[in-house]
């Protein structure tokens, strides 16, 4: 029943392209039915395209060969009609659909694929699950929302190519067969058939050769990169993911962050429509922790840390002074209008701060009529308790939020607990594109657990130069010229200034209890290519995934991936992974252990 295409069967127009404009004129049109209406002596089907959807009309003046065959067509048949483009009777236009004044009278017409019914219905808002989605991605894949946020994705990375090739960036591809890349998450690992044992990794990121490329001297360098990370999966993150990645010769911090301040500003105009004048903010690392609790603040709304210690720290209760007394902090969080939150929610609360290993939340209600309720109040004399509020700016109608432990924790807990809140408020509005630069960061992290320090961004990490003189006797104050660009609470980017110079770069690997001898073998082509003139350089790599999704206004980096995988890494329309031949393995030398 199905026909294939002829040589005649040239598409003038998109289905969703056309309008009262081209009424008189004879189209042809392709695509998918939505749907087929028979209503006896006249036929309708509205014919889909990624560009919308247009009304095919059949009736008395059909040639009935024609007729028959639109009779028979199903959702999602795959169709070619041509004919004239007229407007619709009166009590037939329909203002939602763009080409909701005219239909095509079609006078030739073929099917030239048939479908079976669908899984689901291929339309917008789909309640259907996300597994039987993933399942059949590409019918998924065909829903107008989704064809929406893949082909805006596809608009976005024109805007990137445009943008940096515009500013002398050059495009070059790096290899995704190499050695390991040290961006702190696991390695996927690639066997080698003709070096058995040996294995190659997927790069974390390009980080290493876009070095390389610098002092190959090409100046300023570009990829739209594949990146790959064996780490656990949430909604901002999937085992391989894409990056904007650049790297720009004899540049300072400055140089870089206004680069790619420019891209986005230009992201925003174009995309958006929002002209962004305004430099973006720049805050040290400090201040981030100590205003927001979060290397990576949302600075849409207020609900700023405000640290009591000092006016706690002699009070009877425990939980309070304790805190204090072993060098942790109390610090606490004024949500403005939150004293409506009942007081299931606040037990809600406290749940949430208890995942990020806080001990209790202390709480102090008071209601817009002036009544207080507290958790801690009865602990503290009046003075105490009056210094509390004081120092928080409460008033009626407000919730204060206190958390009393190490600074980790109380900085992770209502860092978090600030963004919780603001969401039950109801506060956040996806498309306020709050942009800022988060700076300073500390080179290094210290691991309570092994011991000793790791590099918070990566090793060629550059310190910053009035820090320098800490790397021996204090290394965990040095500050690193690195900087992460922060878009409504999630980190959008990251780059650095790398180190260029040989005895900088053997100090730090010092520092992270690397010996001459391991960092050679790791890393020896890149300690050798600086032997031999190595321009200052720097750059930064944007999670091109979780841009295209804030951009959208959307929260799941999935829904502006064409084929991603879920929680447990895997891909479930090709089931991948699966079980090599067991020919595969024998060639490559390798025998599964089981567990
Ligand atoms: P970094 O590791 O910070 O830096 O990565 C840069 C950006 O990539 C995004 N990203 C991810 N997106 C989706 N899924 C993931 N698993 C994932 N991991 C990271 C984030 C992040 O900000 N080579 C350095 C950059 C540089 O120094 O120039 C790097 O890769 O948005
Ligand atoms: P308790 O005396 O343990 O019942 O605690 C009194 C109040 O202090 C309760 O509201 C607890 O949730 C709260 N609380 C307990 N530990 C902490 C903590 N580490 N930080 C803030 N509040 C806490």
């Amino acid at each position: 029943m199905a026909e294939l295409l002829r040589e005649t069967d040239k598409r003038t127009h998109y289905c969703g392209t056309l309008s009262a404009n081209n009424v008189g004129e004879r189209v042809c049109v392709m695509g998918w039915a939505q749907k087929q209406r028979d209503l006896g002596a006249l036929i309708f089907i509205d014919l889909r395209d990624r560009s919308g959807i247009v009304q095919l009309a059949f009736d008395d003046k059909t040639d009935p060969t024609i007729f028959e065959a639109a009779f028979g067509v199903r959702a999602e048949f795959v169709l070619c009609a041509k004919g004239t483009v007229r407007r619709r009777g009166e009590g037939a236009v329909n203002l939602n659909l763009p080409t909701g004044e005219i239909e095509i009278a079609v006078d030739d017409f073929r099917i030239l694929s048939v479908s079976e019914t669908p899984p689901f219905e291929i339309v917008e808002d789909s309640r259907v699950n996300a597994e039987l989605r993933l399942k059949h991605r590409y019918l998924d894949l065909r829903r107008p929302d989704m064809q929406g946020r893949i082909m805006a994705r596809s608009r976005i990375s024109k805007i990137a190519r445009d943008y940096y090739a515009d500013n002398g960036f050059v495009d070059i591809e790096t290899p995704n067969l190499c050695k390991p890349t040290p961006e702190g998450a696991r390695d996927y690992l690639v066997p080698s058939r003709v070096h058995k044992g040996k294995f190659y990794a997927l790069p974390q990121s390009p980080q290493l050769y876009k070095q390389l490329l610098m002092v190959a001297g090409f100046d300023r360098y570009f990829q739209i990169a594949r990146c790959y990370r064996d780490e656990d999966l949430r909604a901002d993150r999937q085992p391989e993911f894409t990056q904007i990645d650049t790297e720009m010769s004899f540049v300072t911090a400055d140089d870089v962050m206004k680069m790619h301040e420019g891209f986005l500003k230009k992201v925003m105009k174009d995309f958006c429509g929002k002209d962004i004048t305004e430099d973006f903010i720049r805050m040290p690392y400090a201040e981030a922790m100590e205003r927001f609790g979060s290397d990576k603040p949302d600075i849409r709304f207020g609900y700023e840390l405000t640290d009591l210690s000092e006016t706690v720290k002699n009070c009877g209760f425990k939980v309070f002074s304790g805190a204090v007394e072993n060098g942790g902090s109390v610090r606490g969080i004024n949500v403005k209008g939150g004293a409506k939150f009942s007081r299931k929610e606040i037990d809600a609360l406290t749940e949430f701060v208890k995942s990020y290993r806080a001990k209790g939340l202390a709480w102090l209600k008071w209601a817009p009529t002036g009544e207080i309720s507290s958790s801690y109040a009865k602990f503290l004399t009046d003075e105490e308790n009056e210094a509390i509020k004081k120092v928080m700016n409460a008033e009626a109608g407000d919730l204060v939020l206190i958390v009393a432990d190490r600074n980790r924790v109380v900085f992770d807990s209502l860092g978090a607990l600030r963004c919780e809140c603001a969401k039950r408020m109801n506060i956040l509005d996806p498309f306020d594109f709050k942009f800022l630069w988060v700076t300073e960061f500390p080179l290094l992290e210290y691991s309570e657990e092994d011991g000793r320090f790791y590099a918070m961004h990566h090793p060629f990490t550059s310190p910053m130069d009035e820090d320098l003189t800490y790397l021996d006797s204090d290394p965990g104050r040095v500050r690193a010229k690195a900087y992460d660009i922060v878009l409504n609470g999630t980190e959008l980017g990251g780059g650095s200034i790398r180190i260029h110079d040989g005895a900088i770069q053997t100090k730090m690997f010092e520092v992270l209890g690397l010996s001459k001898e391991e960092a050679q073998a790791k890393f020896g082509y890149l300690l050798d290519a600086f032997r031999y003139g190595v321009p200052p350089h720097g750059g930064l790599a944007f999670g091109f995934d979780r841009l295209v999704t804030l951009l959208l206004g959307l929260e799941d980096i999935r829904d502006v991936i064409a084929f991603p995988k879920v929680q447990n890494a895997s891909e479930l329309m090709t089931k991948c992974p699966s079980e090599p031949d067991a020919g595969a393995l024998a060639e490559l030398g390798i025998q599964i252990v089981s567990d």
